[in-house]
């Protein structure tokens, strides 16, 4: 059934969401002309989105993970913004490297600022954030963001990686989830 019943509307179909990685892609092949940067993953939400941007890209580029994890394991994860605790590190040292750190979405930006100022320490030669989604309007922390895919409204979203309870990350799309799905 599409889309999934749980799902109240699909807010970036597939297609939608490959032209605009294609367009991204070409801007940071671009942009990164003759380097190969470092794209940094944060897992689990940014596999679908880094492993297809990666493919797009024109440019050598190399791969590494990190694991997060908010410190109230099973809060719905906008109950606890921004206090996070990495579970699994990088595999590499990024010192001297182009760090593009990729991101499924960017909400009150708390994440994405201990995640900046954690890899910054690291004396990467440039930090950069690429994410798939961005939900301005929900801004706690003045994080900058280089490239974006789409702005998002103020509703929980899921799919391709964005999970609620672990569950929706292997929907092809992103879309919002019916209200009666959450449970307290
Ligand atoms: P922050 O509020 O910008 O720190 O967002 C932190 C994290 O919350 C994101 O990386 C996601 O893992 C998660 N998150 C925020 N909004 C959503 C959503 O709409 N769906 C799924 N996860 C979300």
């Amino acid at each position: 059934m599409y889309p999934h019943p749980d799902i109240e509307r699909v807010l970036f179909t597939e297609e939608e969401i490959r032209t605009k990685i294609a367009a991204i892609a070409a801007e940071i092949s671009s942009d990164y002309a003759g380097r190969d940067p470092v794209l940094v993953g944060v897992l689990k939400g940014s596999v679908f989105f880094l492993t297809d941007l990666a493919r797009a890209l024109t440019i050598p580029a190399r791969l590494d993970f990190l694991s997060i994890a908010p410190f109230v394991p099973d809060a719905e994860p906008r109950s606890n913004p921004g206090v996070v605790r990495i579970l699994k590190d990088l595999d590499h040292s990024i010192e001297d490297q182009d760090v593009l750190l990729v991101e499924d979405i960017v909400d009150t930006g708390l994440t994405l600022r201990y995640l900046l100022r954690a890899l910054g320490a690291r004396r990467p030669r440039s930090l950069h954030v690429c994410a798939l989604l961005d939900r301005a309007s929900r801004r706690l922390a003045d994080v900058p963001i280089r490239y974006r895919c789409f702005e998002i409204p103020d509703r929980f979203v899921v799919g391709y990686g964005l999970d609620y309870q672990q569950l929706y990350r292997n929907l092809p799309y992103v879309g919002v989830v019916k209200s009666g799905i959450f449970r307290s």
